[in-house]
């Protein structure tokens, strides 16, 4: 049976309250020695690497066997399960990378009744969802973007496949106008509108009482000045702060192993090097240090180190390598370092429930804006980890 929202939003609320200190961590703290103290970070601390990796990449919750953890991710589970939108019997080519034409298609069940229609696309792009809108839905479309570049790119290719989308560089933010772009639309379509961007696409539509909205959000991390309690119900004393934000923009399926044993790779080179840097030179600092460059992972630890140094801090001196490596494997660093992977495992299922409380509290919103508003699960989130829709349609005309 599919929960009521407000229900659904009351309980993720009451739970977040009280599971907040698991995805709320600063690495600050940690790495000063304050990390949290919680029996479920003992207990996973104590897993052998192919145990975390079952836990994390695949998903083996119970390998945490106690009471309350098991209890909490079946709560977990039910209360972030929406109803699912049946993939369509036959896929239509679109414009895209593998991803987006995986979108476009599962969208197709939720687009065929609203065919014709004129529609905004909120951060638009360089049109590929329009142009598909267009060619298989026979909609009218304006797409809606702050980033002009983009919109020029747009234009030069969709006016090679003789389109008719039009293009709008315009910046969605609070202070909303009644401009003409929006009176007369039948949809507003937002697909993976990041951080406060969705909230204030929502606010636009309501503003502008457009009959249906479609939005998938994106990129919570980016919510900026709290403004993720839209809804009358949300308890607004309640701060969610960035770290908490970034892990509800995590991916919460299974992950293939070895993408995980890498991000492990990353985790125990990159914290050990701020560990050493705190202690050698009391410097607490976390550099954009780049996840994909493959070849410094597989480095050793010392050359890895020798090179963060050259790059961001070429004026301290440069330590002995055999330093460096009894430093990495010292008893306190291998504590930290199992730690933090064991914070993250864990945060990485509760997380899942912030990402519910925002989508409930936007959809609540629309609710309470004369709109009836439900969350489906329309993308595999496998391939697209923000896969959930905010299907919105005006009843208060
Ligand atoms: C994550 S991308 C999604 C693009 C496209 N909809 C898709 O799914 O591939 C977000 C888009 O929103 C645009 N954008 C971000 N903030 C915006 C704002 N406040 N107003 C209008 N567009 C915005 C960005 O320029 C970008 O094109």
């Amino acid at each position: 049976m599919i929960m009521q929202l407000e229900q659904r939003f009351i309980e993720i609320q009451n739970l977040l309250t009280i599971y907040f200190p698991l995805i709320s961590q600063w690495d600050e703290d940690v790495l000063k020695g304050k990390g949290l103290v919680h029996p479920w970070i003992d207990k996973v601390s104590t897993f052998s690497e192919d145990e975390l990796l079952e836990f994390d990449a695949k998903r083996n919750h119970k390998l945490l066997d106690n009471p309350e953890w098991l209890e909490l991710v079946d709560k977990i589970k039910k209360l972030t399960s929406f109803k699912c939108v049946e993939p369509p019997k036959e896929e239509v080519t679109t414009l895209g990378n593998v991803k987006k034409r995986h979108e476009l298609n599962r969208l197709n069940s939720t687009l065929a009744p609203l065919s014709g229609s004129s529609t905004l696309d909120f951060g638009g792009g360089v049109g590929n969802l329009a142009h598909h809108l267009e060619k298989n839905y026979n909609m009218n479309v304006l797409v809606i973007d702050s980033n002009p570049e983009l919109i020029d790119l747009g234009k030069k290719k969709l006016s090679k496949l003789n389109s008719s989308v039009t293009f709008k560089s315009i910046e969605i933010t609070n202070k909303i106008p009644n401009e003409l772009v929006y009176a007369s639309k039948d949809l507003a379509i937002g697909l993976h509108t990041c951080g406060n961007f969705a909230n204030n696409m929502l606010r636009t539509c309501v503003k502008n009482k457009i009959p249906t909205i479609l939005n998938f959000g994106c990129c919570y991390s980016k919510v900026l000045d709290d403004d993720y309690h839209l809804s009358s119900l949300a308890d607004k004393s309640i701060k969610f702060n960035r770290r908490a934000l970034a892990i509800s923009t995590l991916g919460f399926s299974q992950v293939p192993t070895e993408l995980v044993r890498y991000r492990y790779q990353i985790i125990d080179y990159k914290y050990s090097f701020y560990h050493w840097n705190y202690r050698a030179h009391n410097i607490l600092e976390f550099k954009p240090m780049g996840n994909s460059r493959r070849r410094l992972y597989g480095k050793t630890f010392s050359d890895f180190v020798s090179t963060t140094l050259n790059k961001y801090y070429p004026q301290l001196s440069k330590p002995k390598p055999d330093e460096l490596d009894i430093f990495y494997r010292s008893q306190e660093n291998i504590e930290l370092l199992k730690y933090l992977k064991s914070y993250y495992a864990i945060a990485r299922y509760i997380g899942e429930l912030l990402e519910a409380y925002i989508l409930c509290d936007r959809a609540l919103y629309l609710e309470e804006n004369g709109y009836q508003a439900s969350i489906l699960e329309v993308f595999d989130p496998t391939i697209s980890p923000r896969n959930k829709l905010i299907s919105a349609v005006r009843i208060d005309k």
